[in-house]
């Protein structure tokens, strides 16, 4: 047995040994001929000239090989009050009759599915039945509104859309068709079908020709089977945000992403095939994809899609009952969920109701993990808390304590040491390396691990430019940090215009094109400042036109509704701060850092080349009136 170290530079010093036993631990319809290589684009790939099918490996493999009775799901949604199991077997036909129903809509290997639906199994059955045909699946959050929903649309280009006829947001139904016609409309690419699921709570009305009924489709569909795929075929896209208002379409390829799935179970979760484990998050987002789906599956263990929230779903207990009920192992949520909770049961009171006694190990990510979050969780589940950071991009961690190879002591802060596969650095602007201590931009050198994105859908040009052309040879994570002299590394922040709401990764500069669009707005800015549930969530400054005058009051109802139109709620955007004028600098880069640091009273450097520093005063001010800002929130 290895230990951390070990393990770790053999993954990056002797990657082809190393991942080519990796890739021995699933199994492949065509063992790779290569472990490591570049495509004709020059991009890294992983295990070119292997063949597998990813839904092969979630649910016909374990079928076959002795799990077939095991539950492969437990859907478990106190909205609907309604609690089910499938056993593999059970999943396993679910999903290749609708892979059927899709193939009889016309889907085939390389065509594209759009998945707009709430947390319910068939959400699962969807994304699995495209897997089993090679079809690459593009789920979209279901919090997104309409017009998210259509430049997704515009540029995956889906052949069929797979949604529902509602969600459910505590005891708020949300008719998700409405909203999914919404967004046909506005695209100017035409999906060629929708399949609906029909809920009890709101039934939706189908437009004929066009929409088909879930359940009748799947019923009169002949199962299909799995179609082998190139370990290069694309698995899925999931859209995320970056620095402009077109969000970034990030590529899954099936190879390396099972290796990198099944590798991960055991080396950082620690779990074992035949264990629960429940990523308490939505499929709308890689952690979803990978640790309500894939990675659970593809390792034979029981994964749990819950329809529910971390409190008032009904209280916060909630994590806990399920936990109890159904013997979770591991659990992995986002630092918000664990502060919406102890907001509401400061003491732990809800947690002793329950017997934890099979939970193991909780994880968090999504977000910077503030210390006093992991103390309290640490505290009153009395078992290892283990911070990890990660990025859709990577789609699995790439800092973390790999409990499965050398449990490694914890420090409160740091989301641990490097994984398997991914050579974190910290370098200055400069492309120098930092020394302990000094905070950078983090790096990774390039290859990245297995299970990372290979490049953008369809967007080559925003790939070199976005990741790799800051620093030759390192993809450029985004995120600034430093490391200490133990090697165990720190994430500081964002060093671009995403931001992290309730551990949703959104643009300001989105945000910005929104408020700018609005006739009375000559210019804005929109920055994440502080949030004691949320972590962080937006804020808007915005300068009035001398020839559009309107009230600020209006201005600021009329921007909210705007955002929420066209992004949606889970934006969160609540405020817009009518400001005489913008900090910016002599060459008139706005100064939004320093507007967040001001907001979050942060202490700040005046840079020498602002143009007026009396703005800064004047911004002060505006937050100090309107009563938005750290200071206030500690008040409140
Ligand atoms: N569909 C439709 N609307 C959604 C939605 C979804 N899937 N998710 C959120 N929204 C809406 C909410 O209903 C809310 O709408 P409102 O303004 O009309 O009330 C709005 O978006 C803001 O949502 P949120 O910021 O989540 O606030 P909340 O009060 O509803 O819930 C928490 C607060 C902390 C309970 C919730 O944010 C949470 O569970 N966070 C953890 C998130 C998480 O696990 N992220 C993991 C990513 S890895
Ligand atoms: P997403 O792509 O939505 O998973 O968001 C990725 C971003 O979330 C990262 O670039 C970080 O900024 C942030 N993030 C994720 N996990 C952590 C963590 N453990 N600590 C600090 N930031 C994190």
């Amino acid at each position: 047995m290895k230990n951390y170290q070990q393990e770790f530079d053999a993954s990056v010093n002797d990657r082809e040994v190393f991942w080519k036993e990796k890739a021995a631990n699933i199994d492949w319809y065509k063992f790779p001929e290569k472990i490591v290589s570049k495509d004709p684009k020059d991009f890294w790939r992983w295990y070119e000239g292997g063949s597998l099918n990813t839904a092969y490996l979630c649910l016909d493999y374990h079928v076959a090989n002795g799990r077939a009775e095991q539950t492969a799901l437990i859907y478990d949604s106190p909205v609907t009050k309604t609690q089910k199991k499938f056993t593999y077997r059970e999943l396993q036909t679910q999903v290749a009759k609708f892979a059927g129903a899709l193939r009889d809509l016309g889907v085939e290997k390389g065509d594209t599915v759009i998945i707009y639906m709430p947390m319910v199994p068939e959400a699962i059955v969807g994304m699995l039945a495209c897997a089993r045909l090679g079809a690459i699946h593009s789920v979209v959050f279901g919090g997104f509104a309409p017009h998210e929903l259509a430049l997704r649309i515009d540029d995956a280009r889906p052949k069929v859309i797979l949604s529902a006829s509602c969600g459910i947001e505590f005891d708020k139904v949300i008719p998700y068709k409405p909203l999914l016609d919404r967004a046909i409309d506005e695209a100017f690419f035409k999906p060629k079908a929708a399949v609906i699921l029909q809920r009890p709570m709101l039934a939706a009305d189908l437009k004929e020709g066009h929409d088909y009924d879930w359940k009748e489709v799947a019923e009169k569909a002949l199962p299909a089977d799995c179609v082998p795929v190139e370990a290069w075929d694309p698995l899925y896209i999931l859209y995320t945000s970056g620095t402009t208002g077109k969000p970034k379409g990030i590529l899954r390829d099936n190879g390396g992403h099972a290796v990198a799935m099944k590798y991960s179970m055991e080396a950082v979760y620690n779990v074992k095939p035949g264990e629960t484990f429940w990523a308490a998050s939505d499929i709308g987002w890689a952690v979803g994809h990978s640790y309500i789906v894939y990675a659970p599956l593809i390792h034979g263990c029981t994964t749990i899609v819950f329809e529910g929230k971390p409190v008032r779903t009904p209280d916060p207990g909630t994590f806990w009952r399920v936990i109890a009920e159904h013997k979770v192992s591991v659990f992995f949520t986002a630092p918000t969920a664990i502060r919406a909770i102890k907001k509401e049961d400061s003491e732990g009171e809800f947690i002793k109701k329950y017997d934890l006694s099979n939970f193991r190990t909780l994880f968090l990510a999504g977000e910077r993990c503030d210390v006093a979050t992991l103390e309290w969780a640490k505290q009153h589940l009395n078992i290892p808390v283990i911070d990890h950071w990660w990025q859709t991009e990577s789609g699995s961690p790439m800092l973390a304590n790999m409990l499965g190879v050398e449990a490694l002591p914890v420090k409160a802060g740091s989301p641990g040491k490097p994984v398997s596969g991914y050579d974190v650095r910290i370098m200055d602007e400069d492309g120098t390396e930092l020394p302990a201590g000094k905070e950078g931009f983090v790096v990774i050198q390039m290859p990245l691990g297995p299970g990372a994105f290979p490049f953008l859908w369809h967007d080559d040009e925003r790939f070199k430019e976005s990741y790799l052309n800051t620093f030759r040879g390192y993809y450029l994570t985004g995120d600034g940090g430093y490391k200490d002299e133990d090697g165990y590394f720190y994430i500081t922040g964002r060093i671009d215009d995403v931001i992290n709401v309730a551990g949703h990764r959104l643009s300001t500069a989105e945000m910005e094109e929104i408020l700018a669009g609005h006739l009375s707005v000559a210019e804005c800015a929109v920055v994440g400042i502080a949030d004691g549930l949320r972590g962080q969530r937006p804020v808007g400054l915005v300068v009035i036109k001398d020839n559009h005058p309107i009230e600020p009051e209006v201005l600021e109802a009329e921007l909210v509704e705007k955002v929420r139109e066209q992004i949606g709620a889970v934006a969160f955007f609540r405020n817009a701060i009518v400001v005489k004028r913008l900090p910016k600098t002599r060459s008139g880069k706005i100064l939004r850092k320093i507007i967040r640091k001001i907001a979050d009273s942060e202490p700040f450097a005046v840079p020498s080349t602002i143009d007026d520093p009396a703005i800064l005063d004047e911004i002060k001010e505006s937050f100090e009136l309107r009563r938005i800002g750290v200071a206030f929130e500690v008040q409140s």
